[in-house]
């Protein structure tokens, strides 16, 4: 069998295929008896529209070329970023920014990790803050005003491929990312952006509260990655399972 196998390419080349087929098969078939690949967990939110915004300049800028967003799970990652990265948490991210470059470290979990100054001074000069960091400077943002005209029309374009914006959300883009930005200290409605947006980070971003610039958003961004989930919650159902 094994001689015939070698002198004859074709039915090398058939053998070769249902054997490929069988182990596709086994990775696969097991996927249509579940219902979701997603598991629930209680706490994940679609982003604010200053975080979109904050996302936005983050594709824009390529930070996913030096950045992953996905903690695997492995001990020596899960020690150092924290819980491994959930389905869920990148569940209403269009695109994903799992990346697959780590020249900084993973951004999953940072959210917390630093005071809203460090970032804004480490986005403006990594080198004033980690004196060895070969992470470009990123002080034009301090000083570019926030484009947000269109905050709404994003979400509603988000809502398009699947992310669950309600009218209410979509109507108040606007408004929400000015109430966001300026926190306690505007007139905006804080409690209805909390309730539109439970754990929402509120205030001024990048320390300069006359404008409101891309750092704010970026900022905002950051701070909130990787903060959402109730991990007593998860840990608990995956246990019941
Ligand atoms: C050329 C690669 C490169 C690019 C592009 C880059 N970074 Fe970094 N980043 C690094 C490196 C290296 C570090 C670790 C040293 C440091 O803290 O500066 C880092 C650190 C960070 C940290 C601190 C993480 C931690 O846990 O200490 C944050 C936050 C961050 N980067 C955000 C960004 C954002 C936002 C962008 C895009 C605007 C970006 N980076 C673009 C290389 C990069």
């Amino acid at each position: 069998m094994q001689s015939l196998l070698e002198r004859n390419a074709i039915l090398l080349s058939i053998a070769i295929l249902i054997t490929v087929s069988i182990g596709g098969l086994v990775q696969i078939v097991p996927l249509y008896t579940i219902e979701n690949t997603i598991e629930k967990v209680d706490g994940m939110r679609p982003y604010t529209p200053l975080e979109q915004a904050g996302r936005n300049i983050y594709i824009r800028e390529g930070c996913y070329l030096c950045h992953s967003q996905m903690i695997r799970p492995f001990r020596d990652e899960a020690e150092r970023y924290g819980h491994y990265s959930l389905a869920a948490e990148s569940m209403y991210d269009h695109p994903f920014q799992w990346g697959s470059k780590r020249t900084g470290p993973d951004l999953a979990r940072v959210g917390g990790k630093y005071s809203n100054e460090w970032h804004t001074e480490h986005l403006i000069n990594p080198r004033a803050v980690v004196p060895e960091s070969v992470m470009p400077g990123y002080s034009f943002m301090a000083t570019t005003p926030l484009d947000f005209d269109n905050a709404g029309e994003h979400l509603k374009t988000l809502r398009a491929v699947g992310v669950p914006y309600s009218d209410e959300q979509v109507a108040k883009a606007i408004e929400d990312l000015n109430t966001q930005a300026t926190g306690d200290d505007g007139d905006g409605d804080v409690e209805g952006l909390q309730r539109r947006y439970p754990k929402v980070p509120l205030g001024d971003f990048d320390g300069n509260p006359n404008q409101l610039t891309e750092m704010d958003a970026l900022v905002a961004y950051l701070q909130m990655l990787g903060t959402l989930v109730d991990f007593s919650s998860v840990d608990a159902k995956s246990i019941e399972r």
